[in-house]
């Protein structure tokens, strides 16, 4: 099958969450299946950007609205990535380093969908399917089936995978004239709560929406910021697919990022000497069990709750853990963060920051992997945690409670209930625990080094669901 994958992020080009893991490995594991995925991303002025050669495959003029801008279709001259890379250039647009948090965005990405369909049209594609990820990729659905630009594209089946249901690129009416020509009396079909809804626009216009855990699609039909009702009623078309991780670059066995490597047979060892390492790095103990947390400093992963966490935590067990945190997000949380390290000098520190490399040696060096998450459509952190035997603390929660059984029930994680100080404080106690039981806790690091999450199951499972919509 010959198919798109139409994104905001993709892995190692851009990206800010773990939609950029999803796109950046989905893709490669469906061409291994014999299909031809390609990949289009915004050319962003960023490392990826200029350190790779591309080759121009097509120019072109859009509209939006009142507006003109040149675009250019790039291509990435060795498909290194296992896939066609496609970057679509709107200098005027995105030529800055950061993928989001514009003033502009919503000109960025609804120009960024009405050049790739302008692409497509010029040069006459008729790709079997169209897969889109998120809202900025939300209103190609409804312009695929309605505006009079695409009628060459009309009937071509839509895909929208939600990752994250909170964010759905809202904007107003004033902005309506910036969609291709269309017949208005189709308007609604963009419209959500009396605004412009991309997010909500997709979930009624793709063939087949999909969520990235079974947990989630349930969950959303009760907390999904304000959609719950259409989602309820678009269940029928709705399917949980729990994603994969791309095991090649998450092995700890090969792991470039990683100086000291294992497997199975010797984990112990190959984990102590990261552990070493980042003990030495951030001056911590590393005969104490080691807490970490990696992610973005946002409510939804709970990180608003972190500072108490780690002082509770730390004051009932003085002395007996070690906690380390590596993420950004909201400032007042990284202020917080960066504030205690005074109060527990030897057992707590963090790295505030984005850093791609550490992330894995964490998660190689650690002992348990905190997720108190409020809300998590599927992590792929935790399934990071389990491959490189690192024990995920995890709150119940979407994909969280898909993939992790907790240690009482024969499993390989801890759970719990609720996003609160109490229940991680909980959590951590338990951990102890088992950090002290050593035979049991290398029982549970093994059982979770064997847990086999790669891509392969679920890389046919999307294809199966695109043979649906095509034959
Ligand atoms: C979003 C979600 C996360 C999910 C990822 C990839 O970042 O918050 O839970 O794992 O997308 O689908």
């Amino acid at each position: 099958m010959n198919l798109f994958h139409i994104s905001a992020e993709c892995y190692p080009v851009a990206k800010v969450g773990g939609l950029a893991d999803v796109v950046g490995a989905l893709p490669k594991y469906q061409n291994e299946l014999g299909h031809d995925a390609k990949v289009v991303v915004p050319g962003y002025d960023n490392k990826f950007t200029n350190e790779n050669v591309f080759d121009t495959v097509h120019q072109g003029k859009l509209r939006l609205g009142q507006f003109i801008f040149d675009y250019t279709v790039l291509r990435e001259q060795t498909n290194k990535l296992g896939f066609e890379l496609y970057l679509i250039a709107i200098p005027d647009l995105f030529n800055r380093p950061n993928v989001y948090s514009y003033d502009d965005d919503t000109e960025r990405f609804t120009a960024f969908q009405i050049a790739f369909l302008n692409w497509l049209t010029e040069t006459q594609q008729r790709p079997d399917v169209l897969h889109c990820h998120d809202h900025h990729t939300g209103l190609i659905p409804f312009m695929v089936a309605n505006c009079y630009n695409y009628q060459q594209l009309q009937g071509t089946p839509t895909v929208l995978t939600i990752h994250n249901g909170q964010y759905q690129g809202w904007f107003g009416f004033d902005k309506l004239h910036y969609v291709p020509d269309f017949d208005r009396s189709r308007t609604g079909f963009l419209e959500w709560n009396g605004i412009i809804n991309p997010l909500a626009s997709a979930i009624k216009c793709a063939w087949k929406i999909t969520t990235v855990s079974p947990s989630y699609l349930d969950e959303i039909s009760e907390n999904a910021n304000g959609l719950e009702n259409l989602l309820r009623y678009e269940r029928p078309k709705s399917i949980g697919i729990l994603n994969g991780i791309d095991t090649i670059v998450w092995n700890p066995k090969t792991d470039p990022m990683l100086d000291h490597h294992y497997d199975l047979k010797n984990f112990k060892a190959g984990k102590a000497k990261s552990k070493k390492f980042l003990c030495e790095q951030f001056d911590l103990n590393p005969d104490k069990p080691l807490f970490t947390f990696i992610g973005r400093l946002v409510g939804e992963k709970g990180a608003d709750l972190l500072p108490q966490i780690c002082s509770v935590a730390l004051n009932y067990n003085p002395g007996e853990i070690n906690i380390l945190i590596l993420g950004s997000g909201d400032t007042g949380v990284e202020n917080a963060l960066n504030g205690l390290k005074h109060f527990y000098p030897g057992y707590y520190n963090c790295y505030i920051g984005y850093n791609e490399k550490l992330a894995h040696i964490f998660y190689a060096g650690a002992d348990f992997l905190l997720m108190p998450s409020r809300v998590e459509p599927c992590g792929l952190n935790q399934m990071y945690a389990l491959r490189y035997g690192t024990v995920p603390i995890v709150r119940r929660t979407g994909g969280l409670k898909d993939t992790v059984l907790d240690i009482g029930d024969g499993g390989f994680g801890i759970c719990h209930d609720q996003t609160s100080v109490h229940d991680v404080n909980y959590s951590i106690t338990r951990g102890i625990d088992l950090f002290n039981d050593k035979k049991h806790f290398d029982e549970v690091r093994q059982t979770a080094m064997k847990i086999d999450h790669s891509w392969d199951k679920a890389a046919e499972h999307y294809i199966q669901l695109y043979q649906s919509l095509t034959y």
